[in-house]
C-alpha cells in the first residue's frame, strides 16, 4: 500500500506466515529501495512465505527502470505490477526466476495482463482499498475463471478468515488483503489514520476519482478533514495521474486523504500483524468445520 506498507510490515507478515508486499515508490530516495531490500531479506531468512514488490508500470513513473535494475539484484521473488502491463517488465522479472502478478478491474486487462506474460492476476474487485475496481468479486473471479486456470488473487474488502475461505470457493487461489493491515503498530500510518480504520464501517468508504485522477475509496473523514464534501467531489483528471519522482504527486494526495476499502468493519482493534494472521487463520478454520458439518 502507497506510502503504508514500510520494510517492517512485510517483515512481519512474512513472519507470521503470509506473503508481504509494499510498493518500490514507499522506498524514498529511490536509492533506499536497496537498503529496505537488503534488510527484507535478510529478517525474512528461511521463512515459508516469500516477500513482493509492486510496480507501478504506469508511464509516469519516472523511477520504473532503476527500481527494476535494484529488484533484480536481489532476484526479488514475487513482482506486483498495477496500472498498465508492460512485456519488458515481465521479461525482466523472469529474466531472474521471478513470478510477476498483475493487477486487473476486469476481464479485459486480465486477457491483455496474460498477453504481455504476466504469470497470474490479482483481481480488484470493487469495495477495494486504492483503486478499487468497479465489478462484484463474483462476476470478476467467474470471468476470468473461465478462460485462465494460473495464479489468481482475489482483493476487495476481504477482512476475515470466512471471506478468504470465500474467496477460495469462487475460484481465487490467494486472498490479497489491504486495509486491515494499516490498523497494526508495523504500518507506517498515523495514528489518527489507524484509529479511523477500526472506527471506520463500509457506509464510511467514499468512491472518488478527484485525488488521483483514477476511481479510488477513501475514508470519509479524511475529506471531510480536508474541508472537502464527500457527497459532492468533482471528477478527478486521468492526465493529473503522476508517479513521477517517485511518487511525490500522489504522495501528497493520499497522505492527508486516507485511504481504505469497505472491509473494515471487521477492524475492532489496531494489533499486531501476528495477532491479525492468528485471527484470520482460526476464523478461516472455523469457517471450513462451519460448511463441513453442513
Ligand atoms: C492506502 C492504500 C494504498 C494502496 N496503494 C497501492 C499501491 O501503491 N499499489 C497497488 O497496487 N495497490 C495499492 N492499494 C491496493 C491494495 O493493493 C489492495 O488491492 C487493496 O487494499 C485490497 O482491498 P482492501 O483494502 O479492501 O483489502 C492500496 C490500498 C490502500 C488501502
Amino acid at each position: 500500500m502507497f506510502i503504508v506498507s514500510s520494510p517492517e510490515l512485510v517483515i512481519a507478515q512474512v513472519k507470521a506466515g503470509i506473503i508481504g508486499s509494499f510498493p518500490a515508490l514507499n522506498a524514498r530516495p529511490a536509492s533506499q529501495l536497496d537498503d529496505w531490500l537488503a534488510r527484507i531479506t535478510d529478517e525474512t531468512q528461511g521463512c515459508a512465505a516469500p516477500y513482493a514488490v509492486n510496480l507501478i508500470v504506469h508511464k509516469s513513473n519516472t523511477r520504473l527502470e532503476q527500481d527494476l535494475a535494484v529488484l533484480a539484484r536481489w532476484k526479488v521473488p514475487l513482482v506486483i505490477t498495477s496500472l498498465g502491463a508492460k512485456a519488458e517488465v515481465n521479461a525482466a522479472v523472469h529474466g531472474w526466476g521471478g513470478v510477476v502478478l498483475h493487477d486487473v478491474i476486469d476481464d479485459f486487462f486480465a486477457h491483455k495482463a496474460i498477453d504481455k506474460g504476466a504469470d497470474g492476476l490479482i483481481a480488484v474487485a470493487a469495495g477495494a482499498g486504492g483503486h478499487a475496481g468497479r465489478q462484484s468479486p463474483f462476476a470478476l473471479v467467474q470471468e476470468i475463471r473461465r478462460w485462465f486456470d494460473g495464479p489468481l488473487a482475489l482483493s476487495g474488502a476481504i477482512a476475515n478468515g470466512g471471506a478468504v475461505l470465500a474467496a477460495q470457493a469462487m475460484g481465487a487461489d490467494f486472498a490479497y488483503i489491504g486495509s486491515p493491515w494499516i490498523a497494526t503498530p508495523e504500518a507506517q500510518a498515523s495514528d489518527t489514520y489507524k484509529q479511523a480504520i477500526v472506527d471506520g464501517h463500509a457506509a464510511d468508504i467514499v468512491n472518488s476519482s478527484l485525488f488521483t485522477g483514477v476511481h479510488g475509496n477513501y475514508l470519509r473523514a479524511s475529506i471531510v478533514a480536508a474541508g472537502l464534501d464527500p457527497d459532492n467531489l468533482p471528477e478527478g483528471e486521468r492526465s493529473a495521474m503522476d508517479f513521477g519522482s517517485g511518487g511525490n504527486t500522489a504522495a501528497k494526495a493520499w497522505k492527508d486523504i486516507w485511504g481504505s476499502g469497505q472491509g473494515i468493519g471487521a477492524v475492532d482493534a489496531i494489533e499486531p500483524v501476528a495477532t491479525r494472521v492468528a485471527t484470520l487463520e482460526r476464523d478461516y478454520c472455523a469457517a471450513l468445520e462451519r460448511l463441513a458439518l453442513r
